[in-house]
């Protein structure tokens, strides 16, 4: 046997991948390793605009720190062969315990965008949340998924625009509501002021030189039909065609003078699913339970509103024993990895929610990104729950939380 016989005996020699994206793709094992490459693809101020958070971003680390702070206390010889993912929110079943956060302007993380990220949920059986800001319209993302969708509200100061809104989305048969509470101002998000990032982001000549270093986004971003807020594109004057900063868009258009009583309304032009997002005290959740809405999602806007704002899985427990059984428990904000739904689930939330994690996905890799993550947090349930002793997520409780030891990430 010659040398090179002997030596292909033991080694054996890998394909070389052609595919950039999966080349991109074949050294990643999570979302934090997707985000690396995405703050290297993406022009800074794009890449900012996702990964940052108002002021001084202590909500935003608040939100993964308190996952980090639980552990677990495994059982063991519990005899289970095959852990059961599936669940069942708003009483249709899903895969396993998540669902898409709304992201407004996804497209600037990847030219398909919505319509991307919309394609995914649907292959993993699990809803998408379309923003009110989002880049693709209503009917676009309906267009390319029978799956579950959910469509985002922000009330604006006008009305009549939210109820065509909210009857599109009925024409286009998604399935719940989302009103989010928690923006009457925009957060101060100092990444974003020190860009001077405005939406859509405003091509000058620093945003050129920043392209020049990130050529494929700059490329794509040049070539794809403009960016616009899909959903009002021909309404207003406020349709993305000019570059406004996010604040002075969220105080032009939104009501900030948001009550109790808009959501009585919004029940009047709505006979579907009211998700209320940006729940963050033990008392609004009981007053919401008392509105009637069917589900709620403790959230601080990933860190991107009022700094200082509770951490969402914190709010877990307490709210579970307030209103628990009587509505849906959303936990949004700060999951990246499958073994925080866990943790979440165990301490009485029906379901997560995850905005970031997917468009780390997105800027990566695109639709194969976003593929990519939602596959791993649902190997990382099966994995944990096996890990634990647990055979269906009806049986994760608190037992197996361990809430006095660091959970050691
Ligand atoms: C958001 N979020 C958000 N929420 C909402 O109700 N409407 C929106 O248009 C947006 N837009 C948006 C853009 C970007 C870039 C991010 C990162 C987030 C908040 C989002 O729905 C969710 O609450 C957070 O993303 C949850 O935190 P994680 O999962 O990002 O840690
Ligand atoms: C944000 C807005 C779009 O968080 O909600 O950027």
């Amino acid at each position: 046997m010659g040398v090179f016989e002997s030596l292909r005996s033991v080694v054996r020699f890998e394909r070389i991948e052609t595919d950039p994206v999966e080349r991109r793709l074949a050294r990643t094992a999570g979302v934090a390793d997707l985000r690396l490459i995405a703050r290297r693809r993406l022009p800074r101020g794009v890449f900012d605009y996702i990964d940052g958070a108002a002021e001084d971003e202590r909500s935003l680390r608040q939100n993964e720190a308190a996952f980090a702070r639980v552990g677990y206390r495994p059982r063991v010889l519990r005899g289970v062969e095959k852990s059961d993912l599936s669940s069942s929110l708003l009483g249709v079943p899903l895969a396993y315990p998540l669902v898409l956060a709304p992201t407004g302007f996804t497209r600037i993380a990847d030219p398909d965008g919505e319509l991307a990220v919309a394609r995914a949920a649907e292959r993993a059986g699990l809803p998408y949340t379309l923003s009110t800001l989002g880049t693709r319209s209503i009917e676009e993302v309906r267009s390319v998924s029978e799956g579950r969708l959910w469509f985002q509200v922000y009330v604006w100061r006008d009305r009549g625009l939210v109820k065509d809104m909210v009857e599109r989305a009925r024409e286009a048969r998604y399935e719940a509501l989302v009103l989010t509470v928690d923006t009457a101002v925009s957060g101060r998000r100092e990444r974003d002021v020190r860009h001077g990032f405005s939406l859509p982001p405003s091509l000058g000549p620093k945003t050129f030189l920043d392209g020049a270093v990130h050529p494929g986004w700059t490329w794509s971003f040049l070539r794809a039909d403009p960016i616009r807020f899909a959903n009002v594109v021909g309404r207003a004057s406020a349709d993305g065609s000019t570059p406004v900063t996010l604040s002075e868009y969220v105080s032009s258009q939104f009501d900030p003078a948001l009550s109790w009583r808009d959501l009585e309304w919004l029940r009047s032009i709505w006979d579907g699913a009211v998700v209320l997002k940006g729940v963050q005290s033990v008392e609004d959740a009981r007053l919401a339970a008392e509105a009637g809405v069917e589900a709620i999602a403790l959230s601080n806007h990933g860190g991107r509103q009022l700094d200082g704002a509770p951490a969402p899985f914190d709010l877990v427990a307490p709210v579970a024993d307030a209103v628990g059984g009587r509505v849906d428990i959303l936990c949004d904000g700060g999951v990246r990895r499958g073994s925080d739904i866990v943790k979440a689930v165990a301490a009485g939330a029906t379901a997560c929610m995850a905005g970031r994690a997917y468009l780390y996905g997105l800027g990566a890799a695109g639709e194969r990104g976003v593929d990519r993550v939602l596959g791993w947090f649902r190997d990382d349930i099966a994995r944990t729950m096996a890990l634990l002793g647990v055979g269906s997520i009806a049986e994760l409780d608190r037992s197996v939380l361990d809430v006095g030891r660091e959970g050691g990430r």
